[in-house]
């Protein structure tokens, strides 16, 4: 296994480019409303990414191996779609949840980040699992600290989502990211504690659990890209860029619409 560490200066570029990350992500929230469609938010965070951030779009023609070239700019997951959702024509409705996917390169250093948004007024059912989701991700952050282990992360996200009676997704995970948009190590987000690879200062990863309503299994849809749950159910995700630092943890996809880390962080 071959980790890379990241300097201090290697870190403050990923800063950069996570920050960028979810500037555009805030940008397109004020977009998400009943009738516009993915394929418009796919040209609204293009055009900002390149035009006005210099920034490049890491997904636009992504092809790791066995995949086809990715056609758009961001994923665009809505409903049971888990994760990887193409932007369509299809215009979204009242009640809809759609995850947005933003991964920018700027400089050379990606950023990586995913919200959850939900389109107009959503159900009870739809609001609680999308902020369930998010605290999901936060439990398995705030785990993130020197001598920790990634089984630590996984089952702090694992038991908090089981407990609340969702399924947690086990065939895609979080990554180490850095010059490349996908690195070692995988960070999974199911297990044991005390397993797995010891953080150490300066390993860069994302957080990204999908979580599902129903059922755990997934399929993939006929385009090659778009995973949606088995049983149909909703499926939501959030996704945060993290670097270990000395003494926790730094989250590098932050801006000013950011929004509020749950009230068991900041105590
Ligand atoms: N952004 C996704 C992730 O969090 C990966 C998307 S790959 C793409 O890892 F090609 F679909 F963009
Ligand atoms: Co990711
Ligand atoms: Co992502």
């Amino acid at each position: 296994m071959t980790i890379t560490l990241k300097s201090a200066a290697d870190v403050a570029a990923m800063r950069i480019a996570g920050r960028l990350t979810s500037e555009v992500l805030d940008m397109l929230g004020a977009h998400v409303k009943p009738g516009v469609t993915t394929e418009q938010l796919d040209k609204l965070a293009h055009d900002h990414i390149v035009h006005v951030q210099n920034a490049i779009p890491a997904p636009l023609n992504y092809a790791p191996p066995g995949y086809t070239p990715y056609p758009k700019s961001i994923c665009t997951s809505v409903n049971h779609q888990v994760c990887h959702g193409i932007p369509n024509d299809k215009p979204l409705k009242n009640g809809d949840i759609v995850n947005i996917d933003v991964t920018v390169i700027k400089d050379g250093w990606h950023g990586d980040s995913s919200r959850m948004f939900v389109v107009g007024e959503g159900s009870i059912a739809a609001k609680r699992l999308c902020h369930i989701t998010y605290e999901a991700m936060w439990k398995g952050i705030q785990k993130v600290k020197p001598g920790a282990r990634l089984g630590d992360i996984g089952h702090a996200i694992q038991t908090f989502a089981e407990n609340q009676g969702y399924s947690i997704v086990r065939e895609f995970c979080g990554h180490g990211i850095g010059q490349k948009f996908h690195e070692e190590p995988q960070i999974l987000h199911y297990g044991r504690p005390g397993t797995l690879e010891e953080l150490v200062p300066g390993m860069v990863f994302t957080i990204e659990p999908m979580i599902n309503v129903g059922r755990r299994e997934i399929k993939e849809m006929g385009d090659g890209w778009t995973i949606v749950t088995k049983d149909r159910s909703l499926s939501a995700q959030w996704e945060h860029t993290v670097v270990v630092t000395d003494t926790g943890y730094e989250v590098l996809t932050v801006s000013d619409g950011t929004p509020a880390v749950p009230a068991f962080i900041t105590g």
